[in-house]
């Protein structure tokens, strides 16, 4: 529920700050509490006057003023149930992203412990910039939550993408947040996720392309929902919660087995996300093969332990296990037959032969298989609802 929570919104300077005036008055109007801080370039687009009127609430801008007997940063961010900035520009997004402090609005983010929104708008060209990319990417890996802009005319004469999110969905995506009944609460969740790299040498392996954003949105959406999580992943990611770091099959096997099966950490449910090479080399040299003394290389592989397989044939009936496959064609018959022989409770089956899905992509589209293959399909979406809409799936009518 959106009524009573503290909601503090950042506006930064561009033409889109006057969006902000309509969202603090939905927030207003669903009597949420509101408090505004800006960047000094906010106050070219927007009044403070107009910005205190319809908050009903001092305009924070000076990061010295300080009328409590906390720095105003600190007592904002004690304060705030979350933070909302929008527009995010894209130097406060750059700032950010960075960990520059340099005005209270940017303080406080780096402050912020509570969960970060941020509705970035821009021109196109400027949202498209690599750099700005990157530090969007960097926010999104450190848990802030973009509300991804609309593609449409831009102030600026221009159409493309990086017009403010609507503000209907700003707020709904805030009302949400609040809104999400916590049903993993209590329940102890185990993720894989990412390409295990099997060592040939010190300094080579044999990996795949798995990116590990499927697995992360799984553990991002079970954390918001309650659940106690652990993350064993194969690349670096912070999150709140405990993640374990990983790099070979047979890592993530001793991993598994301990967080999953084992009487001090054991687990409710396990999602296998992870790519786990089916095969790694027999022996891993301990230093580095030289190619002036291998006119050719000859690497046997031995097979690595189905993991899943393996954890459904070793663990409790009141555990649950979730499998993923991705497959390049016939995709539902190799499901079927794998949801069999591998004896998990679901499987996550996607086609990755498609272009804007699948592996290193930020879309998906699956298929979820439950024991009696019944087959329900999840449409194209970002991983991150996908994710969402699984657990919702799974777990949502308890
Ligand atoms: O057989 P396939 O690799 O398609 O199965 C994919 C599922 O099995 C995923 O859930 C993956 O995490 C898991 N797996 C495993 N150990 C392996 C290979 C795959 O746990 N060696």
């Amino acid at each position: 529920m959106i009524e009573n929570k503290n909601i503090l919104i950042g506006i930064t300077g561009g033409i889109a700050a006057y969006k902000a005036c309509e969202l603090i008055r939905m927030f207003k109007k669903n009597n949420a509490n509101v408090k505004v801080v800006v960047t000094p370039n906010a106050f070219e687009f927007v009044t403070e006057l107009t910005l205190e009127t319809l908050s009903q609430n001092q305009v924070f801008l000076d990061q010295f003023d300080t009328n409590e007997k906390k720095p105003e940063h600190i007592a904002l961010c004690d304060w705030a149930d979350v933070f909302v900035i929008a527009p995010a520009s894209a130097n406060t997004l750059g700032k950010i992203a960075n960990g520059i402090c340099d005005n209270l609005l940017t303080s406080l983010a780096c402050a912020f412990q509570k969960q970060i929104f941020a509705a970035p708008a821009m021109n196109t060209g400027m949202y498209e910039n690599k750099a700005v990319q990157k530090n969007i990417e960097t926010l999104k890996q450190s848990g802030v939550k973009i509300i991804e802009p609309d593609t449409g005319f831009l102030a600026c004469g221009t159409d493309g993408k990086g017009r403010l999110a609507d503000i209907n969905e700003i707020y709904n995506t805030i009302k949400n947040y609040f809104d999400k009944k916590q049903i993993l609460k209590g329940k102890k969740i185990l993720i894989t996720a990412g390409g295990t790299k099997e060592n040939i040498d010190p300094v080579r392996y044999i990996g795949n392309y798995s990116s590990g954003k499927m697995g992360t949105a799984i553990a991002d959406a079970a954390y918001e929902l309650g659940a106690d999580v652990t993350l064993i992943k194969t690349f670096p990611l912070k999150r709140n919660y405990k993640t374990i770091d990983v790099k070979t099959a047979l890592e993530m096997y001793e991993s598994v087995q301990k967080e999953f099966l084992s009487s001090d950490y054991k687990k409710d449910i396990l999602f296998m996300v992870a790519a786990v090479a089916d095969y790694r080399p027999e022996l891993s040299a301990d230093l580095k093969i030289k190619k002036e003394e291998n006119s050719e290389l000859n690497i046997k592989l031995v097979k690595n332990p189905d993991i899943l397989s393996e954890i459904c044939k070793q663990k409790d009936k009141s555990q649950q296990v979730i499998g993923f496959c991705a497959e390049s064609n016939d995709v539902l018959d190799y499901a079927k037959t794998k949801i069999q022989k591998k004896g998990c409770d679901y499987l996550i089956a996607n086609d990755i032969s498609k272009q804007d899905t699948g592996f290193s992509s930020d879309y998906n589209e699956v298929f979820v298989l439950d024991k009696k293959l019944n087959i329900t399909k999840i449409d194209k979406d970002t991983k991150e609802n996908i994710a969402a809409k699984i657990m919702e799936f799974l777990y949502g009518k308890n």
